[in-house]
């Protein structure tokens, strides 16, 4: 016989080393905690419902209580011997209280345990998720609100396009955290289902109180099939989804922070406590934990594709593949958490160039369309008023003249409905001042916008 938990029907023991590739207790003892709250839901649940005595329950109980306060002053040691965190707490209950430990396994299989530590695992740890993009938010508004009226340009195909304000861009992150942090928050529906009492996969015979189960960890709902219960990881995938899309996000304003601090740009600096030098070059100042950000969006994607491959056309209910879903999920929460907070720090330290921001939309004949509206308005159809600024555009930069610059004379040859007027019109802070529409850059529309989110944020 083995000397595993498990070992009654086995002959032979196996090598150290093939011990080693089945066990997870690297990693998944961070879900001791878990394991122990789990387990002592579940032993109280069996001596209400008389399935093991008062007296079983309470040394149980005492025993689990004892390994909490072990975990908690770093006492606890685990052994690779007893492959998971499920079987060392186990193995550690019973040095604890003598073979009376067995019983707290009556009802339960591991593979509903795992389930259940790992959602629970997930669910204590989404709200920090949920707090870190609060407080990012809220720097998000701040700033939008600071720079509501500060003039930068526009890209499309990282060309200069419209003249925007810079708190219009802010605003436009705060947007897609506003999302992210939607999805994170249904993310918590799926997680929120108790997997415990499915047992092995097609429930018990003892007659178990899963309800109460649930009311003690805190879940709000019950996995209604055993089948599914202990096969389901959509909570996981969802975490490691909504992760993705989430360092998408961060990623993109990485790069443009990135981009945007070059000597070449220089529309802001990043704070010195978040930028490294160079041990070469003295001058260097480098944006390294924007760009770890955006280095560790490649990472969470990994994660996430690496548990969709696990998960494919896996056969129900539990097989030993899933134990590869902690460590994607462990990770990708540091992983977010961190950037987010980064993000959240190199923001609150940003120093913004906004006369630099202005001057580049002054000589980029972003104000273009400016003209062309203008021409349009004057009642020529806009297509002939594109192709007229079009031809005023090869002009100007044949000259070097920038449209504003170029005289009434000059404009009135190219079109001549052309006024006066037109100068007031072709400057970037009027082009922005009259993009009112819903959702335009106008600074009176930012205004607007930064009150919207400061209450969705305050209705949280
Ligand atoms: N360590 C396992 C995991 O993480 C626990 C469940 C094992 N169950 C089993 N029948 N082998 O998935």
């Amino acid at each position: 016989m083995s000397d595993k938990l498990w070992g009654g029907r086995f002959t032979a023991k196996a090598a150290e080393w093939v011990d080693e590739f089945g066990a997870s207790i690297h990693f998944d003892q961070k879900m001791a905690a878990e394991d122990i709250e789990g387990s002592l839901a579940h032993v109280k649940m069996l001596g209400k419902q008389q399935i093991i005595t008062a007296d079983e329950a309470q040394k149980i109980t005492e025993g689990l209580e004892l390994l909490q306060q072990d975990l908690l002053n770093g006492q606890l040691t685990f052994d690779v011997k007893n492959e998971d965190i499920h079987m060392n707490i186990e193995a550690l209950l019973t040095e604890k209280i003598g073979s009376v430990a067995g019983k707290l396994h009556t009802a339960r299989s591991r593979n509903d345990q795992v389930a259940t530590d790992f959602h629970l695992w997930v669910k204590h740890r989404l709200p920090r998720v949920l707090d870190a993009l609060d407080e990012l938010q809220h720097e998000l508004v701040q700033l939008a609100d600071k720079y509501s009226h500060t003039v930068m340009s526009g890209y499309t195909h990282l060309q200069h396009a419209q003249p925007i304000t810079y708190g219009h861009y802010l605003l436009a992150y705060f947007e897609m955290f506003q999302r992210d942090y939607e999805r994170f928050e249904f993310n918590q529906k799926h997680t929120n289902i108790l997997p415990l009492g499915a047992a092995a996969l097609a429930g018990t015979t003892f007659p178990i109180d899963r309800a109460f189960v649930a009311e003690q960890l805190g879940f709000n709902q019950i996995y209604h099939n055993s089948l599914d219960a202990v096969s389901d990881r959509d909570f996981a995938l969802e975490f490691l989804s909504n992760s993705s899309i989430l360092m998408m996000h961060l990623s993109r304003m990485a790069e443009e922070m990135i981009l945007w601090s070059t000597y070449e740009f220089n529309y802001i600096e990043i704070s010195d406590d978040f930028s490294t030098g160079s041990s070469i070059m003295p001058q260097k100042k480098n944006a390294d934990f924007a760009e770890l950000v955006r280095g560790k969006t490649g990472r969470t994607f990994g994660s996430l594709m690496a548990l969709l491959t696990t998960m494919k056309a896996l056969p129900l209910a539990y097989n030993k593949d899933m134990q590869e879903d902690k460590e994607q999920v462990f990770d990708v929460m540091d992983t977010v958490l961190a950037s987010i907070k980064i993000f959240t720090g190199m923001l609150n330290g940003l120093t913004v160039h906004e006369e630099r921001m202005l001057e580049s939309t002054t000589h980029d004949f972003s104000n273009a369309t400016e003209l062309a509206d203008y021409l349009a308005t004057k009642g020529i159809p806009f297509r002939e008023a594109h192709a007229i600024v079009g031809q005023l555009v090869l002009q100007g930069i044949q000259q070097n003249t920038a449209l504003q610059d170029m005289s009434l004379e000059v404009l009135q040859q190219a079109a001549s409905v052309i006024d006066e007027d037109i100068y007031q019109v072709l400057d970037a802070k009027v082009a922005v001042d009259r993009r009112v529409s819903l959702g335009g850059t106008a600074p009176s529309n930012v205004q607007n916008e930064v009150q919207r989110a400061l209450n969705i944020l305050q209705e949280r």
